[in-house]
């Protein structure tokens, strides 16, 4: 019998038999990443801070005949990182991919913030991806496999006002990416980043919701709206899998066109 486009499509985004490790797998982008990857057919090691929030998202899963587990874990402790990933390789025996999906942000002028506000940010953002992402990758280099998908910003590249360290941190995300990419290929481990544009999650609703900076904000989308988390799922699921297989240190972009210039200023056409 012949394979069916369909079928060969199916296996190139496959997650059947691969463990994924994802954290901030509570918040609004990481359900949704949570939810879908299973339903690709991974087994979901979701990891976060806020159980009650992350409960009720694993047992979705598992309800749905896919297969998850929570994890406790807060990105500030290097101990809780630790526990994590042994705790996940304890349960699913590897880790085929790890999503860095957690992620904070503080909106404060560059002169009001306190040290505590930059080194929480810094911490959650920069620091414990760093060394869950050391973690995760000795287990990896074991298995001389591995993929490493973090979820950087628009505001790696475009900054906003008001988020100075978020857009330090998050720069240095894509930074890091294109380090873990180049260090990392010898042991068959590949490494991207995904920037989501303005996407409307509890950590952007206060944006939304201000009407002067929501207006501003649709003047700098091409298409003149917050994206939604499910627009971020197919290009996830391309990076965590195999149809990306010659894709490293890379960053992909899901912003509405805001990068590309946003909303156009008026100009004459016949149309
Ligand atoms: N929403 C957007 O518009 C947008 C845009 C660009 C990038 N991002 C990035 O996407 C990621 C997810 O954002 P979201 O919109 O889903 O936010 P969210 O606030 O809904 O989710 C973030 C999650 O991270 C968890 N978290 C926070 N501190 C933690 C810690 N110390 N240890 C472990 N987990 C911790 C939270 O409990 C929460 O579940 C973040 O990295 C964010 O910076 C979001």
């Amino acid at each position: 019998m012949p394979v069916s486009i369909a079928q060969s499509l199916e296996k190139l985004f496959s997650m059947e038999n691969k463990v994924i490790l994802l954290t901030g797998a509570a918040g609004g982008i990481g359900k949704v990443l949570a939810e879908g990857f299973a339903s690709a057919g991974a087994a979901m090691a979701l990891c976060d801070l806020d159980a009650a929030k992350l409960n009720p998202i694993t047992d979705g899963i598992n309800a749905n005949g896919g297969k998850a587990g929570s994890y406790y874990l807060d990105l500030i402790e290097m101990e809780s990182i630790k526990k994590c990933v042994d705790a996940v390789i304890a349960d699913y025996g590897r880790i085929d991919v790890l999503v860095n999906c957690a992620g904070i942000n503080v909106r404060e002028g560059f002169l009001d913030v306190e040290e505590s506000t930059y080194d929480r940010i810094m911490n959650i953002n920069l620091k414990g991806l760093y060394f869950i992402s050391q973690e995760a990758a000795k287990h990896m280099m074991k298995q001389k496999s591995g993929n490493i998908l973090n979820i950087a910003s628009h505001n790696s590249v475009g900054m906003m006002g008001g988020c100075s360290v978020y857009g330090a941190s998050k720069s240095a995300v894509a930074a890091l990416t294109r380090s873990m990419a180049i260090e990392w290929a010898q042991y068959g481990i590949r490494a991207n980043a995904l920037a989501p544009g303005h996407i409307l999650t509890s950590l952007t609703t206060v944006t939304w919701e201000h009407p002067e900076r929501s207006r501003y904000l649709r003047e700098r989308i091409a298409m003149k709206r917050p994206g939604n988390p499910e627009e971020l799922l197919g290009i996830a699921l391309m990076l965590v899998s195999d149809a990306s297989s010659y894709i490293t240190g890379s960053m992909m972009h899901v912003d509405g066109g805001c990068l590309a210039g946003g909303a156009p200023w008026p100009y004459d056409t016949k149309y």
